[in-house]
């Protein structure tokens, strides 16, 4: 869109950000919008998909909404100059509802591809057949990405049941400020350990305001690369979010050796081609 092309291939990408203004509880006005924007691109953020929320009782916004809402936004965007390219998603609730929504074409894909979507918990349940519901999106050809697990109250109880999810096709995403205890502690560990356990394919901002909730991803990439390597942050923050949005695989393969290499149990050979970068595969 507004980015020249080599914007696309550096940079972080956020999958999962509410700068569209005005239509759900992100940004408030296209003036708050616009100052996120330069908030992301002064961190490195170089392409953000933009996520309202759809379906989760409070807010509707259908995929031909948003897309009128991207159009408008990126010309906001290029009058500023402020070099962030952006891309259509949504960020949809995990409702029965769901399934058809995405067969109509109602409710709005990651980049508009038709072939990943994010999906959202409520905070404190995992409702009930949410399983089935996630296979429901499989059949469709699709792939869920399971946003912030780290910060539902069951899943931290029960890693398993990502895992679950992950086992039959499922992606997840981190939030970069859960990685760095903006949601407290327990979130906090949570997130540490269903990265270290190579459940969380994408790190993303969920950003909602220009303060506080900004559209930053380095703190937690930094996090990420403290609890990890480098080379994890790199694929949760830039290379598997370059993938989704592309419609490639997502290096998992990639990811999991990554991960081996820093466990303690990794042999020193493993180590010793992870600090001096070769590749284990
Ligand atoms: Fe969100």
């Amino acid at each position: 869109m507004n980015a020249p092309p080599s914007q696309l291939f550096s940079g972080m990408i956020d999958l999962h950000c509410h700068l569209l203004p005005g239509i759900d509880d992100g940004a408030r006005t296209m003036k708050q919008a616009l100052a996120m924007a330069e908030i992301a691109v002064q961190d490195g953020i170089t392409l953000a998909v933009m996520t309202p929320h759809h379906l989760n009782g409070v807010y509707d916004n259908p995929a031909d909404d948003i897309r009128q809402q991207v159009r408008d936004f990126s010309e906001a965007l290029v009058a500023r100059d402020i070099s962030l390219e952006i891309l259509p998603g949504a960020e949809c609730h995990l409702v029965p509802e769901l399934p058809a929504a995405l067969a109509d074409k109602t409710a709005m894909t990651v980049a508009d591809r038709g072939d990943a979507v994010l999906v959202e918990l409520p905070v404190h349940t995992i409702p009930m057949g949410a399983t089935t519901i996630l296979e429901e999106i499989r059949t469709l050809g699709m792939t869920p990405v399971i946003v912030h697990p780290e910060r539902n109250s069951q899943l931290r109880k029960q890693p398993e049941r990502l895992a679950d999810w992950v086992a039959m096709g499922c992606l997840a995403q981190a939030t970069a400020q859960a990685c760095t205890g903006r949601f407290g502690e327990p979130v906090r560990q949570a997130a540490r350990h269903m990265v270290t356990s190579g459940l969380i394919h994408f790190v993303a901002s969920d950003a909602h305001r220009d303060r506080r909730r900004v559209p930053q991803m380095s703190p937690g990439r930094q996090a990420i690369a403290d609890w990890t390597s480098d080379e994890v942050a790199h694929l949760l923050s830039e290379v598997n979010p370059r993938a989704l949005v592309a419609g490639r695989p997502i290096e998992t393969q990639r990811l999991h050796d990554a991960i081996d290499c820093v466990r303690p149990s990794a042999s020193l050979w493993q180590r010793v081609r992870n600090v001096i970068g070769l590749e284990t595969t």
